[in-house]
């Protein structure tokens, strides 16, 4: 076994206090998810998705990595490792793994609304005015609901090349991340580390599935233990 490819939601950064979207008390629950997160939300109000994304910004600023984050970087002693996130904090990175697909994209950059290859490297708020070289509205650098997912290509041909997946605190609800697993032809192993996981039809036919029904500061050094023992 070679190559572990790592599937992560919202659930892992949970223990490091930034809210999943669909536990009780979520970031959706507060929120109309068309309002804040697509692009018509955007045309509507633009200053209300502005604020919604700096509110996420300020707090990513605030907290760290988790135990869960860190047991993946202990993977690279021995595997090739890459994480595939949904998630748009940057704690895989705080944490030190070293490959890390963004599918939804980064709360820390922003980008052109006039040419999506125009991103910077974004800390601050987002405000109305800040303005790309081109003159245009400057907006979060992620991937809002009815836009595409251009890394889904990457990381589909990534998850083909599994020896092992480990899919950590998702729901497995929003495609295509929640249909990765399909991608896994080759992988001896799958891991599902969720308090609550959710069985999505994709994984319900994964061969070998192991279902570890615990936090991901609980179970995911568990998993790693087990793969570095191998
Ligand atoms: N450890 C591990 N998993 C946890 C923890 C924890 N401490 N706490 C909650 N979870 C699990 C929940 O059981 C749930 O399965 O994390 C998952 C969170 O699910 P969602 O809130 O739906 O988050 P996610 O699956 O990442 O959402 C996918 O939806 O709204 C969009 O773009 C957004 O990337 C997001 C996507």
């Amino acid at each position: 076994m070679k190559k572990i490819v790592v599937l992560t939601g919202a659930g892992v950064s949970a223990e490091s206090g930034i809210k999943t979207f669909r536990d009780a008390g979520g970031l959706w629950e507060g929120h109309d998810i068309m309002e804040v997160a697509s692009p018509e939300g955007w045309r509507k109000n633009m200053e209300a998705v502005l604020e919604f994304y700096n509110q996420r910004r300020r707090q990513l600023l605030e907290v760290k990595p988790n135990a869960g984050h860190y047991a993946l970087v202990e993977l690279e002693k021995k595997f090739e490792v890459s994480i595939i996130t949904q998630n748009i904090d940057d704690l895989h990175e705080r944490a030190g793994s070293s490959r890390i697909i963004h599918l939804h994209g980064e709360l820390l950059k922003a980008r052109s609304t006039k040419d999506p290859s125009i991103i910077y490297e974004w800390a601050k708020d987002i405000n109305p005015g800040d303005t790309c070289p081109l003159g245009s509205q400057l907006r979060p650098h992620i991937v809002w609901f009815g836009e595409a997912v251009p890394m889904i290509e990457m990381a589909a041909m990534e998850t083909m090349t599994a020896d092992a997946v480990i899919i950590i605190g998702t729901s497995m609800q929003v495609y295509p991340a929640a249909g990765l697993v399909d991608f896994a032809e080759k992988a001896k192993r799958i891991f599902y580390v969720d308090p609550k996981p959710a069985i999505n039809y994709e994984l319900s036919r994964a061969a070998s599935l192991s279902v570890v029904a615990e936090s991901a500061t609980a179970g995911v050094p568990k998993v790693v233990k087990e793969l570095l023992e191998q």
